[in-house]
């Protein structure tokens, strides 16, 4: 498959006036969530609206999936926001009750970073795992926020693996081997978090999940690599991992105001058809400002429209869980 931007995508790329800006400033009624609020001030009201996110999130409990469901998140394109949502969208499932894990396979550490895990160079992590120096179970940390999200976390150390790793018996495998030694921690979710690239420790997560999730940025450009990526995706399914599937396309940091990002959103869906969330992830500051406190966009602005737009992520790949839920 091709996957180049249209005729149509180039054309609405010309047509964006050059004054829109590509960075993440969204006017103020954009990035609140716009319900009546009984508040007087602009705090008092974002205060009642977080209140009633997060309550209705927390009383709406999701049925745990049929059996544990593991996610690569993968797109060789950096900064498209393959960390954000694996953070975000396993503390949404979390907050639902929800047990989930993330791996973070990218030696930046930004996703544990985001959920506010320590990863400094000495800290048991996902590169002792892979060179096989340690379990899995040793390296997990719970996030400081809630006692159903963990994290194994990545140090600098991870940098090497790729290049240590060529050398080592089933090289490929190493990530699902150490997957398989969790069982007693009966995790509903796992997100592995990959780095913008296709080598070893992405094949390494390729192989260890049936599901991939591509997050796409609704960008000029977007769809570029993407086509090489499937073709990565079939190789490893062809060879290494049968039951692989890209199961969820995820449109990210989509900006209303631009007729590019309607135009890309059209294509990735005439692409990936259902496989797409109808949620798209709109860009906003807030989103791109939680990690730096260490924290998800749920702890860090609930109330917000990122918090919401991961909220309803978070409910629709839950819903695609088929089959009878497991004992809660
Ligand atoms: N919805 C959003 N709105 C605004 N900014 C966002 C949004 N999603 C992600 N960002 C910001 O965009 C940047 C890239 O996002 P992120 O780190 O999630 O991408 P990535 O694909 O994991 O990058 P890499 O390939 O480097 O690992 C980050 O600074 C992040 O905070
Ligand atoms: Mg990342």
């Amino acid at each position: 498959m091709k996957l180049r931007p249209t005729r149509d995508a180039k054309r609405a790329a010309a047509e964006t006036p050059r004054n829109v800006s590509r960075e993440t400033w969204l006017p103020p009624a954009e990035e609140a969530w716009q319900e009546p609020t009984t508040a007087d001030t602009p705090i008092g009201a974002e205060a009642e609206r977080a209140v009633r996110i997060l309550h209705n999130a927390k009383g709406q409990q999701l049925r745990r999936p049929p059996r544990q469901r593991v996610f690569t998140i993968a797109n060789q394109k950096g900064g498209v926001g393959k960390t954000t949502t694996a953070v975000n969208v396993a503390a949404a499932l979390a907050l639902q009750g929800l047990k989930t894990l993330v791996i973070d396979l990218d030696p930046q550490g930004n996703a544990s970073t985001a959920l506010g895990i320590e990863h400094r160079p000495g800290t048991p992590s996902s590169y002792e795992v892979l060179i096989g120096e340690i379990t899995l179970e040793s390296a997990l940390q719970q996030s400081p926020y809630s006692e159903r999200l963990y994290c194994v976390p990545a140090t600098i150390d991870l940098a090497g693996a790729e290049i240590e790793l060529v050398s080592m018996v089933a090289r490929e495998g190493r990530l699902r081997n150490a997957l398989a030694t969790l069982k007693e921690y009966d995790f509903d979710y796992v997100f592995i978090d990959c780095p913008p690239s296709l080598g070893l420790l992405t094949i390494n997560a390729l192989v260890a999940a049936p599901e991939v999730l591509i997050p796409i940025q609704c960008e000029y450009y977007a769809l570029e690599g993407v086509g090489q990526l499937l073709r990565n995706i079939d190789m490893v399914k062809a060879h290494l991992n049968p039951l692989l599937d890209v199961t969820t396309v995820v449109l990210t940091m989509y900006d209303g105001r631009t007729k590019l990002a309607d135009q890309v959103a059209e294509d990735v869906r005439s692409h990936f058809g259902d496989k797409v969330l109808r949620t798209v992830i709109p860009r906003s500051v807030k989103v791109s400002e939680a990690p730096g406190y260490g924290m998800t966009i749920l702890e860090y602005d609930p109330g917000s429209r990122g918090a919401m737009s991961y909220l309803d992520a978070s409910r629709e790949i839950a819903e695609r869980a088929h089959g009878p839920a497991r004992a809660q």
